[in-house]
């Protein structure tokens, strides 16, 4: 067999390179940063955290629009069969009333993003605009008795929530946005202690990277000696926390604001959804040491005894 004949696919296709054409096109990007400022200065105060989903630990947006598209799955069904104009127009209607906080998350979601996000969330949010405007103009001519006009437009709106649904996804799970970018850091970080370095090459009050396993760790030695230690890369885009802000017990990333507790790593404000991975410190021989937090406690529930007899500092 030939390594053509083995190897079929040598390159990403059509649809996959316009894609990534998109995510390069800056053309847009002034637009995007104006919207995105404007959704930025949005008062909605803790409430935006909600609408990330910071209590749900990952985004809202991907639950919120199954109503709508379900609706105007199920309405488009109904219309194929054409027996249940009556039902089909009430969910359209349904639809267009969960469109809205659908929308919102999603617009928050996307102000928190990265430029090639950015890009490809604009033309999603455009396709699932132009849904529903058709879905409004379909009710619309089913309730003043054009039916068979609000049908099709109702297929034309079925076509662009689907077309915004694909560029949803490439934006979730091709560019990652919404995902846990921390979550491998638990299946990096090898069990037990490890060395980082010498205390004294920690300056006081001033997040510094180091690696563990080649993980990056952002390692502060707080103005009250204590030694506290987060996986580096946000959990929200992997922005570097060791180039972020302490105050208040907690560290803020530099990317989009994100903030986390030194503590335990928690996301005490978003637009992370998933708490930071957190190390226990100590110190040995003045060398700072850093183990994962939690693996103790596996240790324990296996029957072996955690370390003792060195400081911990932290
Ligand atoms: S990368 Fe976005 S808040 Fe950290």
């Amino acid at each position: 067999m030939s390594a053509r004949r083995r190897h079929p696919r040598t390159r990403e296709n059509r649809l996959l390179r316009l894609l990534a054409r998109l995510e390069r096109e800056p053309r847009f990007d002034p637009v995007a940063e104006t919207l995105g400022a404007g959704i930025r200065s949005l008062p909605l105060g803790r409430a935006r955290d909600v609408l990330h989903g910071t209590w749900l630990g990952h985004p809202v947006h991907p639950l919120l629009v199954q109503v709508p598209i379900g609706s105007w799955l199920s309405a488009a069904v109904l219309d194929l069969r054409k027996d249940r104009p009556r039902e089909a127009g009430l969910l359209v209607g349904l639809g267009l009333a969960a469109a809205a906080p659908a929308a919102l998350t999603g617009a928050v979601d996307w102000a928190e993003l990265n430029p090639p996000h950015k890009r490809v969330g604009l033309v999603h949010a455009l396709s699932n605009t132009a849904a529903v405007a058709l879905y409004t103009a379909s009710l619309a001519c089913r309730a003043t008795g054009r039916t068979r006009a609000g049908r099709t437009l109702g297929f034309l709106g079925l076509t662009a929530v689907g077309a915004g649904g694909m560029l949803g996804g490439h934006l979730a799970y091709r560019q990652a946005a919404g995902a846990n970018h921390a979550e491998a850091v638990p299946h990096l970080v090898t069990e037990g202690w490890h060395r980082i370095g010498a205390l004294d090459d920690l300056p006081p009050g001033l997040p510094v990277r180091r690696s563990v396993d080649d993980v990056p760790v952002m390692v502060l030695r707080g103005t009250d000696g204590a030694i506290h230690a987060l996986a580096d890369q946000c959990s929200h885009l992997a922005g570097p926390l060791s180039e972020g802000t302490v105050s208040d017990g907690c560290v803020q990333c530099p990317w989009h604001g994100s903030v986390f507790r030194l503590s335990d790593g928690l996301n005490v404000r978003g637009p992370a959804v998933a708490p930071q991975p957190a190390f226990e410190a100590r110190v040995v021989d003045g060398q700072v040491e850093v183990r994962l937090r939690g693996q103790d406690e596996e240790e324990e529930e296996a029957g072996e005894p955690s370390e003792a007899g060195h400081e911990h500092i932290h």
